[in-house]
């Protein structure tokens, strides 16, 4: 196959393998015995070899839509193993087989691509997590309905271990997501994994691990791996704050600071402030002819910058006393500048911070110390690039170190 047809076959049907430490590690996640596992979307076979290591004698029943991963799978498979090519999505049709209900055990590694919404994934997904607001959603992350449709043929009492976007576990988009977990699954693990674990994509992932049953435990544990898969730390959070989010950076992050002497004094948002994201992207700025303010343009160390004095047509754009802090960047994240003087556009990938002038010294200080580049970090969404959200940087905290 030609490698371009190969990229988009890659692109449209999720498929970026597990590394076998970190299949391993899925499967080590999984403290009960399995006689039959149940696995959608099996590609190259990763996880199913893990379970065939750790579980010799249990049963795995796999599906994959691509015909030449299922081809090659299906010759490789140990005795107790069973492929099925079938695509995911149509729930009429895997109803057709039998052995694909009652598992004891879940594992998946769901494709991360988008989809269209339709009344049948709908039903799935609200079957399993009714509180998750999709009822107005056109399109669906691909990942959830993987994990809902497996989790329906998951037994009372079942186990079941996934990657999944980190986003699951921190946007406020999957909130209801994170309110039934934690109401009807028991023994939760979310494990943070590093953005390099694909070779190649960059995602921020994690592996969430979890049993079918009620339990009065109300701790959940958050662990964060290296590239092999080997658990580096973890701690345990109460269940009433995991709704909010439920990954480790961020608890780590609340945990140090609560241990070295950074005193949140308020939020931004407890400010008279005023934030915008620049009207425009850098590609209609420089169609414009204009000067602009970009993720580029941040000093390496100073704490003010002159802009010049441009002109700005009716863009939106940054004056002397603004605040100006990227919105969207993996690198770049924790910069931040004071317009000491001048005007100019500036794009739609940076925020403007407009405040008194009393308070401007409280909001730069807290941006450039360590905590509050941390909490920028910590609270950036995305699976590939990342972004701040605005609501995020309000809730700031306002540090003195
Ligand atoms: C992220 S890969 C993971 C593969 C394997 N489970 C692993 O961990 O390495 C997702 C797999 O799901 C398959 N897939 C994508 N869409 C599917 C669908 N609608 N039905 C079944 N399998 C699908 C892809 O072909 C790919 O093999």
């Amino acid at each position: 196959m030609a490698r371009k047809e190969l990229m988009n076959k890659q692109k449209k049907f999720g498929q970026y393998f597990t590394p076998q430490r970190i299949a391993l590690a899925l499967v080590d996640q999984l403290n009960n015995p399995i006689t039959k596992v149940i696995e959608f979307g099996a590609g190259d076979g990763a996880l199913a070899r893990a379970v065939y290591e750790r579980f010799p004698n249990s049963n795995y029943i796999g599906i994959e839509v691509d015909n030449e991963l299922y081809t090659s799978l299906s010759t490789t498979l140990e005795s107790k193993q069973k492929l099925i090519k079938a695509n995911a999505f149509h729930e009429h049709i895997l109803t057709k087989y039998s052995e694909l209900s009652a598992a004891d055990t879940i594992i998946g590694n769901p494709p991360f691509i988008t989809t269209i919404v339709t009344n049948e994934i709908k039903d799935t997904i609200l079957d399993v997590f009714p509180s998750f607001d999709c009822a107005n959603m056109e399109s669906i992350a691909a990942e959830m309905y993987f994990l809902c449709a497996s989790i329906r043929r998951l037994k009372q009492g079942g186990q079941g271990s996934f990657i999944l976007p980190i986003s699951f576990l921190i946007s406020p988009k999957y909130s209801g997501f994170r309110h039934d977990l934690i109401s009807n699954f028991s023994s939760i693990i979310v494990t943070q994994l590093p953005v390099k674990t694909f070779s190649n994509a960059e995602v921020a992932c994690c592996i969430l691990s979890f049993c079918r049953s009620r339990e009065r435990r109300q701790k959940i544990e958050l662990a964060i791996a290296d590239l092999n898969g080997s658990i580096i730390d973890k701690i345990e959070i109460h269940k009433r704050h995991a709704v909010k989010r439920m990954d480790y950076s961020y608890f780590k992050f609340l945990k140090d600071l609560n241990s070295v002497n950074s005193t949140p004094v308020g939020t931004i948002r407890s400010l008279n402030v005023e934030v915008n994201r620049g009207s425009a992207s850098k590609r209609k700025l420089i169609d414009s002819n204009l000067e602009y303010f970009h993720t580029t343009s941040f000093p390496e160390n100073s704490r003010a910058i002159s802009l010049g004095f441009n002109e700005v047509s009716s863009f939106r754009h940054a004056r002397t006393g603004d605040i100006l802090i990227p919105r969207v960047g993996t690198r770049c994240l924790d910069r931040q500048v004071l317009v000491a003087e001048g005007q100019k556009a500036f794009t739609d990938c940076i925020f403007k911070i407009s405040a008194e002038e009393k308070d401007l010294d409280i909001i730069l200080r807290s941006l450039s110390s360590k905590s509050g580049k941390a909490w920028r970090i910590n609270n950036a969404q995305g699976k590939c690039a990342k972004f701040l959200s605005k609501s995020s940087l309000l809730d700031m905290p306002l540090f003195i170190d």
